[in-house]
């Protein structure tokens, strides 16, 4: 078996495939991870065959779909997961086969309604149902303490106690754990008793998790995150130094269009001369007879150089193919005590 456990802060996912049939799967994948779950199946001679997702999450960007997409294979989920896009939804005693390696779907909802555990051979995927010395919460949409006291104590805990448990979380370094360990030094597995396991639940009061509702949107959706969407028009433009902009200011080079696309206030406090005016807010409605000419070189900047880089993508999408966005932005320019029109 090929098995792989990538972290990401505190988010644990998995690639696991067979070396028989060089087929794999990936489990929970985190967003900022794709390039890493690819190169480790390149490594390992396997080609993902599933990307999985143990259930919605509400903590982190989850790549399912994109990867997914990006590999032309199948995104799955549960069957109650409210996500628009798996394409396999998986019930109750299903089995994913990924090459000779099964994967049995265990449904344990509690953390959420769409929960599902996934048992290998010799270890079991929990997700959130259940983490090193811990469980989920279930304080956040669609979670329910009462379901987790049955998907625990009625089901996951009651397989193979010498199962590995992978979780989709763990804050504190763990990398694995086993059924026999947890159910001996979990604390919270101490309450067998319901009403006192629910009762402890319902009282945690636990912090919400940083990013919650954009996780929750993207997750849900299948839509970008505000670091992706601005990651992928990094990757659609080329940058432009601030000393190469100085020089090209500073020498008279005229066939250089300096964009400020920030609002009419940040640019009347304080631009880098000869630049133009064009907020990103009005740019495509204005840049017909702002920018008549396609052919020329632009730069683009802002504030801190995350709208002049959306700025930049836009432009080359309308056809100013020599649009470049500024390596940094007016913030960095002044620290840097580069010339500033009107002087401060
Ligand atoms: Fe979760």
């Amino acid at each position: 078996m090929i098995f792989e456990q990538v972290a990401t802060n505190g988010c644990q996912s998995y690639l696991i495939g067979c070396s028989e049939t060089c087929a794999a799967a990936v489990i929970d994948p985190e967003v900022r991870q794709i390039e890493r779950y690819k190169a480790l199946a390149a490594q390992h001679g396997v080609r993902i065959r599933y990307v999985i997702d143990t259930h919605m999450h509400a903590d982190h960007f989850s790549a399912t779909k994109q990867l997914s997409e990006q590999l032309g294979v199948p995104a799955v989920a549960h069957r109650l997961s409210p996500a628009p896009y798996p394409d396999l939804r998986v019930d109750e005693g299903d089995v994913i086969k990924v090459g000779n390696i099964r994967l049995a779907v265990l449904h344990t909802p509690g953390h959420t309604h769409d929960a599902i555990c996934l048992v290998a051979s010799d270890r079991v995927f929990t997700g959130d149902t259940l983490l090193i010395g811990a469980t989920g919460r279930t304080d956040l949409p669609t979670g329910d303490p009462d379901e987790l006291f049955d998907s625990l104590f009625n089901k996951l805990l009651k397989l193979d106690p010498g199962l590995r448990v992978y979780p989709a979380h763990d804050y504190k370094g763990h990398r694995c754990s086993t059924i026999a360990e947890e159910l001996v030094s979990n604390p919270r597995l101490q309450k067998k008793d319901r009403g006192e396991f629910v009762e402890m639940m319902r009282t945690l009061s636990l912090s919400m998790p940083e990013h919650l509702t954009e996780a929750l949107r993207v997750n849900m959706s299948g839509g970008v995150s505000v670091a992706q969407l601005l990651t992928e028009a990094a990757a659609e433009v080329p940058f432009m130094s601030m000393d190469e902009v100085k020089a090209r200011v500073e020498g008279g080079a005229n066939e250089l269009i300096v964009l400020d696309v920030r609002e009419k206030d940040a640019f009347e406090a304080g631009h880098i001369p000869t630049a133009k005016h064009l907020p990103r807010g009005v740019l495509e409605l204005r840049v017909n007879e702002a920018l008549p000419d396609p052919t020329v070189r632009i730069v683009t900047y802002c504030e801190v150089g995350k709208i002049s880089t959306l700025a930049a993508a836009t432009l080359r999408k309308l056809g100013f193919t020599r649009a470049v966005a500024l390596d940094g932005g007016m913030k960095a320019w002044r620290e840097k005590g580069f010339p500033v029109e009107p002087a401060a």
